[in-house]
């Protein structure tokens, strides 16, 4: 069977084809339009995939060697998301599926990231947990601990009840004036840093919740206190005040995610979005993995961000179960995980 995913949640259009669980094309197109404003910009987002939707879905097809008269189904994500750029994708799933004749079948953007573990590729040995598994969800909206027991049935163990992780690093970035996302550029100067150079504050949180307030706050004062002394505190310091940042924003994530371990007992272990491709946070979880006699699971890093391999995949499991959208369904902007 072949699906076509589609992803437009937020800022990248992306289309990818797939012949049961395995991956034959991803094709993403970023939207470089928002650079300018240190954020994304909805409505030019939505603009974007407008022009991106039909030449990344030809790409799609082209590059997996599938014409649309092959397609069984079509996977779109439905929320959560940016509304205006949702409603592009699904109204062109829609439009598409109604056109070939085929069921439609919706998808959650944070289910899709959890299941980008279940994607295969051709000649590369799957590495795919088992049932169930623990999942922490890091991205620019969400940081949750989710406990997996079956591609539909995931429970929600604990998450930010402020600030999520990559907010933390692209917030903390915007104060060091170091372009958006800051993420990728926070790991990369990191490298060259101290992680022990500044201390800020952590987060006193029950359960298995987090929060990166606090943190983002205390980052803040320190500049703005440093820089009344050295008005080029941050020049002379970028390096070091990444590699502490980093560190404590790992440590964070690190102390809830062993709990969740030790309480529930389950020892396979996953991180998945955005803020998995980050190089401190992946060799955290490995170590983990060694030290704990854990199972880890660690996301190519094509499948951490945005893409449409992580919706089709999720297509394919429900197409399995035959659970198909109604075309009526509108897209959300806010949900948690089914
Ligand atoms: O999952 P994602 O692409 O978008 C959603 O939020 O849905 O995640 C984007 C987030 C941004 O906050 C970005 O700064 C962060 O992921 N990110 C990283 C890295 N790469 C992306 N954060 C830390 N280190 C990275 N290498």
């Amino acid at each position: 069977m072949f699906i076509l995913g589609i992803e437009s949640s937020c800022d990248d259009t992306s289309a990818a084809i797939l012949k049961d669980n395995c991956l034959l094309s991803n094709v993403t197109a970023s939207q470089s339009v928002h650079e300018m404003y240190g954020g994304v910009v909805p409505e030019l987002a939505s603009r974007a995939h407008q022009q991106n939707i039909v030449p990344v879905v030809d790409a799609a097809l082209k590059k997996a060697n599938v014409s649309l008269s092959d397609l069984n189904a079509i996977a779109f994500t439905r929320g959560p998301g940016l509304l205006g750029s949702l409603i592009v994708g699904t109204s062109f799933a829609k439009g598409l599926a109604l056109g070939l004749n085929i069921p439609i079948v919706d998808v959650n953007h944070l289910q899709a990231h959890v299941m980008a573990h279940f994607i295969t590729e051709p000649d590369v040995k799957p590495h795919i947990p088992a049932f169930p598994f623990l999942c922490l969800l890091v991205s620019g909206g969400n940081s949750q601990i989710i406990l997996v027991n079956a591609y539909n049935d995931m429970q929600i163990l604990g998450q930010t009840i402020d600030d999520a992780a990559g907010e933390a690093f692209d917030k903390c970035a915007k104060v060091m004036n170091l372009p958006y996302p800051g993420g990728p550029v926070i790991d990369k100067l990191a490298k060259e840093g101290n992680p022990y150079a500044f201390q800020f504050a952590r987060p006193n949180i029950q359960g298995f919740d987090y929060s990166f307030s606090g943190l983002k706050t205390s980052f803040l004062y320190a500049i703005r206190d440093a820089k009344l002394s050295d008005p080029d505190f941050v020049e002379h310091h970028k390096c070091d005040l990444c590699a502490s940042l980093q560190y404590t924003v790992v440590d964070i994530l690190m102390r809830k995610v062993d709990k969740a371990v030790r309480q529930t007992g389950i020892r396979r272990l996953a991180v998945a979005g955005g803020v998995s491709a980050n190089s401190a946070l992946r060799k955290a979880f490995i170590d983990y993995g060694e030290k704990h006699n854990t199972e880890i699971f660690i996301p190519k890093f094509s499948y951490t961000t945005d893409n449409a391999a992580m919706v089709g995949i999720v297509g394919y499991y429900k197409y399995l179960d035959r659970d198909f959208c109604d075309f009526g369904l509108p897209p959300f902007a806010r949900t948690t995980i089914k």
